[in-house]
């Protein structure tokens, strides 16, 4: 279960949708979008503005972006379900990935899988933690297969993770 959760920019993740292409933030989309040769060409770094400040992407985030870029709401949510970067539902400020694929599952990956659950106290795989730092899932391959087990917690790969490791790791984070 997740708790009250935070924005990065400090909205609450759960109340109506405060714009977020205002101020300096339309600035940069406008400024943006004078190096694409459409609108249409600046979804995906649209969407990546609209989840750095909030944190996830909720259904009123993509209508405004899809009212900021002349686009239908439904095309947005299409390409915001295609892409797994994008997040549909609020999640931890640690956004940890593990690769279970079969390569490798067989050198242990299920088992660091459960080590991220227990640590993190997330319990569950895409549950968000009572202190709202972590939300830890499954992903297909992260093209590391030699370094079992990679991990992407937000932007950063981390490979060669064992049991062992996972607990300083997380410790390492705040
Ligand atoms: S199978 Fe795990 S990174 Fe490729």
């Amino acid at each position: 279960m997740s708790l009250h959760a935070m924005a990065p920019d400090g909205h609450d993740a759960h109340t109506a949708h405060v714009p977020v292409f205002t101020g300096a933030r339309r600035a940069e989309l406008d400024e943006l979008l004078t190096r694409y040769p459409t609108k249409m060409a600046a979804l995906l770094p649209a969407l990546w503005m609209l989840q750095e400040d909030r944190g996830w992407v909720s259904p009123e985030g993509m209508a405004e972006v899809a009212a900021v870029l002349d686009l239908t709401p439904a095309y947005v949510k299409g390409v915001v379900s295609f892409y797994t970067m994008y997040h549909q539902h609020p999640v931890g400020r640690h956004f940890v990935q593990v690769c279970t694929t079969t390569p490798c599952n067989v050198c242990g990956a299920e088992d660091v899988v459960h080590a991220f659950l227990r640590e993190t106290k997330c319990g569950e795989l895409g549950v968000t933690s009572p202190d709202g730092r972590f939300t830890v899932i499954e992903v297909e391959c992260l093209g590391a297969c030699g370094f079992a087990t990679p991990v992407m917690i937000n932007d950063a790969l981390v490979e060669c993770v064992s049991v062992d490791s996972v607990k300083d790791l997380v410790a390492g984070l705040d």
